[in-house]
């Protein structure tokens, strides 16, 4: 059976993503220059087993076969990332015309297959040169930003209409400035506001010259969010998990929308903001679409001496949990597209990443069985279908990731993929869930995902079915 999915709309975008630190490799290849990723991964003890993405799945050579694979999953779209130190290598200053090229014949290949291509300006790899001059807590990277986000769309721009900016700024910032889990790797609320701030105004100022190139552009910014829920009805718990509200969601919503950064979480970080006149105006630049990364929910107990916010994660028994040892939540998802819906007047939003790890391996039979990952994305996208019913203007979903990946200070040991990927020999492989999810995309395209047109003809991983073949070179090489 078949999630209902009667209530998406017809013209629903099926996508899956992907970054470029994530999955291109080639990371000294035809002019690109070290990222911040670069230097994180060869810090001792941040990635683990040291890994890095110098080969990742090798993307940057391999492309064709990966856009082969999307058109066998039947995808509408694909989202990727550019890489910022491929185009303009040292952060401002000369264009890398190699770099461009790479984008522009994949952006070539989607549309020849059909696949609209969902460009995301900046998936965490800053130019290290860029952050040798003082990275986002620097008001001039959000105007470098800005000049590189004219020179790809300028590029692009005449086949390219969907843009992101931003991939995530509450990682960028909070992860990677304040955890010190993420690149640059600081520990240090100022430089995590001032990075939050000039995040924003980079995404603001983006926008602007987005807009300036490309008049039919249709814009939006992917930010992570999380429901936050008290661990009890204790008055103090119902104020932490207000303040993990403002942590993981509203500092990043209320100034997008216009409504400045919420005042009690300025009081709560106690940084000045690096605030100019104008800037706040053009940070709320007016967007044309919402994108939605949604993985678990927060449960909070207040924590009064612990980390900002102050709010302590509670881990609740007896709950499902990936392999990286998040909830398994969908009810949250369906709540984040309805609050943006309701509280923040979205007109149109992407669920643009959304998926799980687990330990896939393939099995005697070659393929990958991976019912749990099956299982979480049928689950999220009902939450997907009952959120449209509730009134969410949901366009589409990318699911995470299409390919299995460098994840991050995990390294490659989480497997997000509905591709398998084995990592010497580049072998890749659709994984039963990835099958499954070509069934569902071609179904709801015939109209048969409503509560009885769904019956097991589509079965996942019909073996004499065409659409979707493993794609890959059988390799000699070792296993991970
Ligand atoms: C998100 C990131 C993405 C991937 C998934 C699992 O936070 O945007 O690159 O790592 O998590």
């Amino acid at each position: 059976m078949f999630p209902d999915l009667s209530d998406l709309p017809d013209t629903f975008v099926w996508g899956a993503a992907t970054a470029a630190y994530q999955i291109e490799g080639a990371a000294a290849e035809d002019g690109r220059a070290p990222s911040i990723w670069d230097t994180f991964s060869r810090t001792p003890g941040k990635v683990a087993d040291g890994d890095t993405g110098d080969t990742a799945c090798d993307h940057y050579h391999r492309w064709p076969q990966d856009v082969a694979l999307m058109r066998g999953l039947g995808l509408d779209a694909y989202r990727f990332s550019i890489a910022w130190p491929r185009v303009v290598p040292q952060g401002g200053g000369p264009v890398n015309p190699a770099g461009l090229a790479f984008y522009d014949r994949l952006v070539d290949a989607l549309l020849e297959a059909g696949i609209t291509p969902f460009p995301t300006l900046y998936h965490w790899d800053l130019p290290q040169a860029q952050q040798d001059r003082g990275g986002w807590p620097q008001r001039e990277t959000a105007l470098r930003f800005a000049e590189y986000a004219s020179v790809v769309a300028e590029r692009l721009g005449d086949r390219v209409t969907h843009w992101a900016t931003l991939n995530e700024p509450l990682c960028s910032s909070w992860i990677g400035h304040l955890q010190g889990l993420m690149a640059p790797g600081l520990t240090d609320i100022t430089a995590a506001v001032r990075a939050s701030y000039h995040l924003h105004l980079g995404h603001g100022l983006a926008v602007q010259a987005l807009r300036a190139a490309v008049p039919q552009a249709r814009i939006g910014i992917v930010n992570n969010l999380s429901p936050c829920t008290p661990a009890s009805d204790r008055p103090e718990d119902v104020a932490a998990a207000r303040r993990a509200d403002g942590h993981t969601n509203r500092w990043w919503l209320d100034p997008v929308h216009g409504r400045g950064y919420p005042q009690d979480m300025v009081e709560l970080y106690g940084v000045q903001l690096p605030e100019r006149p104008g800037d706040m105006a053009a940070i709320a630049a007016p967007l044309d679409w919402l994108g939605l990364n949604y993985y678990f929910r927060e449960v909070v107990a207040d924590d009064p001496s612990g980390p900002l916010p102050r709010a302590r994660p509670v881990r609740l028994p007896g709950v499902r949990r990936t392999a990286m040892d998040w909830e398994v939540h969908a009810d949250g998802l369906e709540q984040l597209l309805l609050r943006l819906t309701e509280e923040y007047g979205a007109r149109s939003i992407y669920v643009t990443e959304n998926g799980s790890a687990y330990e896939d391996r393939p099995g005697p039979d070659g393929r990958v069985h991976d019912p749990e990952r099956t299982a979480y994305l049928e689950e999220h996208l009902a939450a997907c279908a009952r959120a449209v019913r509730g009134g969410a203007p949901l366009a589409g979903y990318f699911a995470w990731s299409l390919l299995d990946n460098f994840e991050w200070a995990y390294g490659y040991r989480k497997r997000f993929g509905l591709v398998h990927v084995d990592y010497p020999t580049q072998r890749r492989t659709v994984k039963d869930s990835g099958r499954r999810y070509a069934d569902i995309i071609g179904a709801h395209r015939r109209g048969r995902t409503g509560p009885a047109g769904c019956a097991g003809s589509h079965s996942a991983g019909d073996p004499g079915r065409a659409s979707v073949m493993p794609v890959g070179r059988p390799g000699s090489g070792r296993r991970r």
